[in-house]
Order: structure tokens, then C-alpha cells, then sequence
């Protein structure tokens, strides 16, 4: 039996829309009007909640705060031209909330309740879902352990909290990278594949470094050999070899991103060989090199497809073909794009409609 939630809704007096300039949306500075909240106490998720997007009252022994406990997930609105509004794939990013809940000790959300939560948000907050070209509104749900305890030990109580960003394009063009072979973002056995926040911060000193160096981003190798190649910044990334789509694959130490199922699923679609293997930067070189690489790019929620136009490595950088020849990844993005505004037929049944 599906359980039904019951959600209170506060209305904002006062709307912020009107000063949002849609046609220059700066990616996660821009909040719509409201926000979802619930807290877990005694084991069970309660109080929830959608009321005026405000800051948070906590306390500065926050558990989260001191030792981490805090996961999150990244998902996109869309609206079609009539106006309708599809989610790309909430379930897929439900279960992945529920997989970073458990490898940090952390209550599991339900599925209807997430899916009531973010439907019942977008649809107050309607209005603030973009639909212009490459535009969104992004959803972010984020939980986090509230107990006010000096003591490391898996919190109590929990709070979990959805709001939403209408957002333009992530990156205005391709991207360089760099090749990171001394700092690892995650290691076999650590938390890598979590959405958690602690994976974002060991993760900037070494991007950081490398923006001074002229790149956008770092692409991360294991942390043992640092010889084969794992994910970069927050996507996932794929080759496109001769005419063969190559990605490392979703174990333990990257994040099992859900543009990089569907991109692997639209390639097996138009019969293009897919290889999830492990990949060298010896062999990516040599293929740059040989010219039998053709396409480098990054895959996740924010840019959807984040083209790579240089790799950096070992004090080299490498030019990669011009992004007007990358045949794959540009129907991809084009594909992923009708689709989500209903301009094709959603074969795989991956937008969730909002009534
Ligand atoms: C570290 C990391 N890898 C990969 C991805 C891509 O995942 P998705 O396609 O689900 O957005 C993201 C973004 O969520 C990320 O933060």
C-alpha cells in the first residue's frame, strides 16, 4: 500500500520573482520562494513541511557540523510548451540518496515521501521553472544530522530540506582539464560513491590548485597508482575511441551519476559499442595521439554534457578534436534536451510529471 503524506503548506506573502532576470541566471545563487523541510526524530521522518525558503536555526554543536554526517542530491525541472513540468529521474536520484544515507549511517527517506516533497514544491513554486533553452529549475534535497552532541556517533535525529534554483547553462564552453596525480578525491573502501558533502571538500585544494594553473577542473585518478582514470568535478567522464563510448566504471570510488546512465543507455539505443571498463591515461594519450580518440566529455546534472576541449598531464596539454566534429555528444545532449521538454518520446519512461 502506498502510504499518503501529509504535507502542510505556508505560503509566502511576498514573491522574490519578479526581480529574477531569467534570461542571465547565475547557476545556485537564485532561490525560489519556498522550501520543503522535515525532521526525523524517534525513527520516524516527521513535521514535514513546505513554507517560506529562510535560513535555518542550529546549533553550533550540530553534529554535521563537527563529523560530517551530511549527504545531498542534485535533480532538474523542466517545462514543455504546454507549460507542463517533468523531474528527470527522481527515483534514480532517490535511490542514491538512500545509498549515501546508509554508508554514512543515516535514516533512509521513503520513495513517495521524496516524490510527494519535490512534486508538491515544484508545483507551489510553478512559476519559477524556467523555459528557455538549456535552462531549469534545479532541485537540490540535502539532510543532515542535527543532534546537538560533542561526540562522534551516528546521530539521532536528521534534518532533511528541499529547495530549488532556476538555473541557466553550468559552463558557458568546452573545459580544460587537469590530470590530478598526487591528491585522490576518494580510495577503494572510502565514501566516494556518496553524494556526500565531505567528498566535495577533499576535493578543493587539488581543484583549486589546478584552476591556478589555467584549468577549469582536475579529472581524478585512483589514489593507489594514479594511472587509471575515475570522474572530474562533479561529472562523470566518458571517451569516445574509435567510435567506442568508454567510461570507468560505478564501483566504489566515483559517483554513479545518472546522466551517465542515460547517455550509456541512448548509446545502446543507436547500437554504439559501450565499454564501463578501466581506462589509463596511457591509453587515452596514445589515442589523442594516434587520433583514434575523437570525443571528451563530462556527464552530470548541472552541464548535462560538459565538453573537454584540453587535458593537461604531466606539465603537457593535450588539444583535443574541435567540439563541432563530436557527433556522439552532441546528439546526446541534444537528445537528453527534447526529451526532457517532451520534444521526443520519453521511450524509457524517464520524466516524472508534475501535476
Ligand atoms: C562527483 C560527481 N560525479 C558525478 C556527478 C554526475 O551525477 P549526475 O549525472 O547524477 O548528476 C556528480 C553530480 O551530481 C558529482 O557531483
Amino acid at each position: 500500500m502506498t502510504e499518503v503524506y501529509d504535507i502542510t503548506i505556508e505560503k509566502s506573502k511576498t514573491s522574490k520573482l519578479s526581480s529574477v532576470d531569467f534570461s542571465d541566471l547565475p547557476f545556485g545563487r537564485i532561490f525560489s520562494d519556498h522550501m520543503f523541510t522535515a525532521d526525523y526524530v524517534n525513527g520516524q521522518w516527521t513535521d514535514l513541511k513546505i513554507v517560506p525558503f529562510a535560513d535555518l536555526q542550529i546549533s553550533p554543536a550540530l553534529s554535521a557540523l563537527h563529523y560530517g554526517q551530511a549527504i545531498f542530491e542534485g535533480l532538474k525541472a523542466f517545462k514543455n510548451s504546454d507549460n507542463e513540468i517533468n523531474i528527470f529521474r527522481p527515483s534514480a536520484n532517490l535511490a542514491r540518496l538512500n545509498t549515501s544515507a546508509e554508508r554514512m549511517c543515516m535514516p533512509e527517506m521513503p520513495e513517495e515521501l521524496f516524490l510527494e516533497a519535490i512534486s508538491q514544491l515544484v508545483a507551489t513554486d510553478v512559476a519559477w521553472v524556467p523555459n528557455t533553452p538549456d535552462s531549469a529549475l534545479y532541485i537540490r534535497p540535502v539532510m543532515f544530522a542535527t543532534d546537538a552532541y560533542v561526540g562522534v556517533h551516528p546521530s539521532e535525529s536528521y534534518k532533511f530540506v528541499v529547495f530549488t534554483c532556476p538555473v541557466g547553462p553550468y559552463f558557458s564552453g568546452a573545459i580544460k582539464v587537469k590530470v590530478e596525480t598526487t591528491y585522490s578525491r576518494s580510495f577503494e573502501g572510502g565514501i566516494g560513491f556518496a553524494k556526500a558533502a565531505a567528498n566535495y571538500g577533499a576535493a578543493m585544494y587539488a581543484t583549486r590548485k589546478a584552476q591556478e594553473e589555467g584549468f577549469n577542473q582536475v579529472i581524478w585518478t585512483d589514489a593507489k597508482e594514479h594511472k587509471f582514470i575515475e570522474e572530474s568535478g562533479t561529472t562523470n567522464v566518458m571517451f569516445v575511441i574509435n567510435d567506442i563510448l568508454i567510461t570507468p566504471p560505478a564501483k566504489d570510488t566515483i559517483l554513479k551519476g545518472i546522466t551517465r546512465d542515460s547517455v550509456i543507455t541512448l548509446a545502446k539505443d543507436w547500437n554504439m559499442k559501450v565499454e564501463e571498463r578501466k581506462i589509463s591515461i596511457d591509453e587515452i594519450i596514445e589515442a589523442i595521439e594516434n587520433k583514434s580518440l575523437t570525443e571528451v566529455f563530462g556527464v552530470g546534472t548541472a552541464a548535462t554534457v560538459a565538453h573537454i576541449s584540453e587535458i593537461g598531464y604531466k606539465g603537457k596539454n593535450y588539444v583535443l578534436p574541435p567540439v563541432s566534429e563530436r557527433t556522439f555528444s552532441n546528439k546526446a545532449l541534444q537528445t537528453l534536451n527534447d526529451l526532457r521538454i517532451g520534444k521526443i518520446e520519453d521511450t524509457h519512461h524517464w520524466n516524472f510529471s508534475v501535476k
